[in-house]
């Protein structure tokens, strides 16, 4: 296939547990079979200074986790980075770019508390974002318990927890509910995948939704 003049841009969303990377494996290899320069990236992450902002985050110094205006700050920080080192000039030189988590986990994890207004959150990613919005955002949905499940099985006994993944079956719970409104509220952007389902029909899924960006990147 000849190379598409912009790289597209998706991102992949939903709880812990819930299988975004190996399902960001499989859509990169299906992808590649296509013959498309696909990168994978994360969030927060994705550059060594955004990294480096992941470390503070996830395991705070101490152990007490940042107040959630805190972390919206720093996540945007860490973003803002990963936008001009990574995605930006990927995307220009039409390269693919999968993303582990974007910033609708920002307008979730840090909206669910209620302590920073989803306005404040909404206008903070804009702001960060600017043009780069994702081309598709599939969210992965599967019941907490399930994803507990998984995570437990993927993790070992001695393995630390993050601050995330210390909190409680409610705070997971408002997570799942919080992603299956931002898919309700954008459905041109954003499909919701039961997750729940084995891996390879997870990707037979997304792939359905991955195969049309691909069709219109190639009519474009
Ligand atoms: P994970 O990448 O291993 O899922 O861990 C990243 C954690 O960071 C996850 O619990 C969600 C959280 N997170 C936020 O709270 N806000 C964000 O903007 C992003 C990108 C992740």
């Amino acid at each position: 296939m000849s190379q598409t003049a912009r790289g597209r841009f998706i991102t992949l969303e939903g709880g812990e547990g819930t299988g975004k990377s190996t399902l960001q494996i499989a859509l990169r290899d299906r992808l590649a079979g296509q013959g498309v320069d696909v990168v994978l990236t994360r969030e927060p992450g994705g550059t060594p200074r955004a990294e480096a902002i992941r470390a503070l985050v996830l395991t705070p110094p101490g152990g007490k986790p940042f107040a959630p205006l805190a972390e919206a700050l720093l996540m945007n920080a860490a973003r803002s980075d990963h936008l001009d080192e990574l995605i930006r000039p990927a995307l220009s030189a039409g390269t693919w770019v999968i993303c582990d988590r974007f910033s609708d986990s920002t307008r979730v994890y840090q909206g669910v508390s209620g302590e920073v207004s989803p306005e404040a959150l909404q206008s903070l990613v804009a702001h960060v974002v600017g043009p780069t919005c994702p081309d598709l955002t599939l969210i992965l949905d599967a019941p907490v318990s399930i994803a507990q499940e998984r995570r437990a099985a993927r993790k070992g006994p001695k393995d630390a927890q993050d601050v995330f993944e210390q909190r409680d079956l409610d705070f997971h719970q408002s997570v799942r509910l919080a992603f299956a409104d931002i898919a309700r509220s954008e459905p041109d952007r954003c499909k919701l995948i039961d997750a729940s389902r084995l891996p390879n029909e997870v990707a037979d899924a997304a792939w359905s939704h991955v195969a049309q960006l691909l069709s219109s990147a190639e009519v474009h």
